[in-house]
């Protein structure tokens, strides 16, 4: 049998304003009302929440234009918010009688002192935010009576300089923000009152150097944020001792060094992120040592080239980034022992060259991104062995052609990006092996014709997209594979006909797009046995309109839905109020007695003959 509690909307009472002499606020008056007991009386200007059941007083002063600390707080206040005010400083004791406080709230309230005392008697304080306040300076052991702090934020100051002892008797904190100040340098023995820091973020600094014994009491620590700061290099030992250390965060900084072995101890770390750095070489040693790590960011540094076994002791990598460095060629081996990875990203480098072998080992590999490239021509099983990829990226990479074995084995593969190049030639059994294929991706490139046998074997593909290619022909049968397709976009081709039994086969499609074309004539009957058409977009063609278009007049007017007239947008961003129209019109060429009218208009005697 369960015990009955009351319900516990019940067990919070909103108590009523009682206005209390002292502290200026240019709030109005409240009525005067005498609370039950002194310990539930509310500060002037603040509301307050009492919980019966757990006898939690709550006291909520937030942005109230106070100028100073309202008195007579109730010594049993739990948690008190004083943020958004305009306090300026905090004198000292302000606090001393709250020694069940447990939650203080003071950001964004205008301070620029705080007394070396202010904090005394707030025994139990576990949280304190002083954060987006105009701190300069702290003396030292402003927190030593505050024993039990598990969390400090004194992030978003103007600190530029801290106090060798400013975190004595802090030996219980394990979360401390000192992020976007504008530290330059940190005394060498400022963390070691710490032993049982979880989390430190100093991101947003000016630190240009780190002292080899900054960090060496943190053994506890499991999150470092070192982003956004001036560091030029790594030097060795300066993380060897944070052996429990998850997280290590150092992009948006100057690194250009890193020391062989730099983060060797650190057998825990799972994350690095090294990303918008200037760094121009790895060595074989670099990430000696880093036996957990799963994510290596890498992007946006000025990377040259990779030696083979880099990466070599990284057996449990997922994420290795590497966009938008100067990688001018791949060779063999160069990903040697990353067995696990799953994400590879080499976006927007200069890499001209990919040798044989050089994914050799990347049996997990499922995401590939090598867009931004100017690969000219990839050798023959040059993927072979990616058993597990289902996403490439080859968009923007100068390739002009696709020869039979460049995907040959990929037979997991899923999407296929190879939109804007220059391709002109996919030669015959290129893409016939890609049976999990979803989607494939060739607009803007340079096809001019579509072989009846280019896409045999791809009967799972759901997208193809062949928009801005310089089509004139499509073969008979190009696409009687394809009976899973439902998106196909034809649009900004030079189509001049458009046999009806090229479309029939494709029985799932729900959008065909072939606007901006040349066809003169449509014939709905590639349309009949398609009951799942969604949208038919045919705008932009030199639409004769003589009896073989009667048949998409009725059709367009029987599904305005279908073959809409336009379709209306919202523009993103800040002009979001400005609609934008799609058209679709059907507007005729020829014969002359019609030219210039949309084909939906045109009077039911222009086909009486017919
Ligand atoms: C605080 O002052 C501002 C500006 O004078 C005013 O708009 C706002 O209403 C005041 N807030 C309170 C809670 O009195
Ligand atoms: C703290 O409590 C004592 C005794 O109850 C009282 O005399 C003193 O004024 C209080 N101090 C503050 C800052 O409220
Ligand atoms: C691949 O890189 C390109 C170019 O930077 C980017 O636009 C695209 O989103 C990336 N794709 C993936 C899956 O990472
Ligand atoms: C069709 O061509 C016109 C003019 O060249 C262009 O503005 C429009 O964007 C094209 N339509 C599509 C769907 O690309
Ligand atoms: C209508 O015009 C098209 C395109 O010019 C032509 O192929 C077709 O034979 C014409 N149909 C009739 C019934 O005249
Ligand atoms: C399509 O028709 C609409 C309205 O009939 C017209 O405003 C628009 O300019 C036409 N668009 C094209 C590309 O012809």
């Amino acid at each position: 049998f369960c015990l009955n509690f009351p319900p516990a909307d019940t067990l919070l009472l909103l108590l009523v304003l009682v206005p209390t002499a002292g502290c200026q606020s240019p709030s109005k008056d409240a009525p005067k009302e005498q609370s039950d007991t002194e310990l539930l009386k509310c500060p002037s200007s603040c509301a307050c929440s009492y919980d019966d059941y757990s006898e939690e007083l709550n006291i909520f002063c937030s942005s109230r234009n106070l100028t100073c600390f309202p008195e007579d707080i109730p010594s049993n206040v739990k948690s008190l918010w004083l943020d958004g005010n305009n306090l300026f400083s905090v004198p000292a004791a302000a606090f001393s009688n709250l020694s069940n406080l447990d939650f203080l709230n003071l950001q964004s309230s205008q301070l620029a002192s705080i007394e070396q005392h202010a904090f005394h008697g707030l025994k139990g304080l576990y949280h304190l935010h002083l954060e987006r306040n105009r701190l300069k300076h702290l003396a030292p052991n402003t927190f030593l009576h505050t024993q039990n702090l598990a969390t400090l934020s004194l992030n978003n100051n103007l600190f530029s300089k801290i106090e060798e002892d400013l975190f004595a008797g802090l030996s219980n904190l394990w979360y401390l923000n000192l992020g976007w100040n504008s530290l330059v340098v940190l005394p060498d023995k400022v963390f070691h009152h710490l032993p049982n820091l979880r989390e430190l973020v100093l991101a947003g600094n000016k630190l240009p150097y780190l002292q080899h014994q900054i960090f060496c009491s943190l053994s506890e620590l499991k999150e470092l944020d070192l982003s956004r700061n001036l560091l030029k290099g790594i030097k060795l030992n300066i993380f060897v001792k944070l052996q429990k250390l998850q997280k290590l965060y150092l992009n948006h900084n100057l690194i250009n060094a890193i020391a062989p072995r730099a983060f060797m101890g650190m057998k825990s770390l799972r994350w690095l992120d090294l990303s918008h750095n200037r760094l121009i070489s790895l060595f074989e040693e670099t990430f000696l040592g880093l036996l957990s790590l799963h994510v290596l960011r890498l992007s946006s540094n000025s990377i040259t080239s990779l030696r083979p076994r880099t990466f070599k002791d990284l057996q449990f990598l997922e994420e290795l980034q590497l966009g938008h460095n100067r990688i001018r060629s791949l060779t063999e081996r160069t990903f040697d022992g990353l067995g696990q990875l799953e994400v590879l990203t080499l976006n927007n480098n200069q890499i001209q060259e990919i040798r044989v072998g050089a994914f050799l080992g990347l049996f997990n590999v499922a995401v590939m991104n090598l867009s931004g490239n100017c690969l000219k021509a990839l050798p023959d099983y040059v993927f072979k062995g990616l058993t597990k990829l289902h996403s490439l990226h080859l968009e923007n990479s100068c390739l002009s052609r696709i020869r039979p074995q460049t995907f040959s084995s990929l037979s997991c593969l899923r999407r296929l990006s190879l939109q804007h190049n220059t391709i002109s030639v996919i030669e015959d059994q290129s893409l016939n092996e890609l049976h999990d294929l979803l989607e494939l991706d060739l607009k803007h490139n340079r096809l001019t014709h579509l072989s009846s046998d280019m896409f045999v074997g791809l009967n799972n593909l759901e997208y193809l997209l062949l928009s801005s290619n310089q089509l004139l022909e499509i073969s008979h049968n190009t696409f009687n594979s394809l009976q899973r397709l439902f998106w196909l976009d034809l649009s900004n081709n030079h189509l001049e006909t458009l046999d009806k039994n090229i479309i029939t086969p494709l029985t799932s499609l729900r959008y065909l797009s072939i606007r901006n074309n040349s066809l003169e004539t449509f014939s709905v009957d590639s349309l009949s046995p398609l009951p799942v058409l969604e949208q038919l977009w045919l705008e932009g063609n030199k639409w004769h309109c003589n009896c073989s278009l009667k048949e998409l007049r009725h059709f367009s007017l029987q599904r305005p839905t279908v073959v809409p007239r336009f379709v209306q947008s919202l523009t993103e961003g800040e002009d979001s109020n400005i609609p934008v129209y799609v058209y679709n019109n059907l507007t005729c060429l020829s014969p002359p007695d019609v030219a210039g009218l949309d084909l939906r208009e045109i009077s039911e005697d222009h086909f009486a003959d017919c």
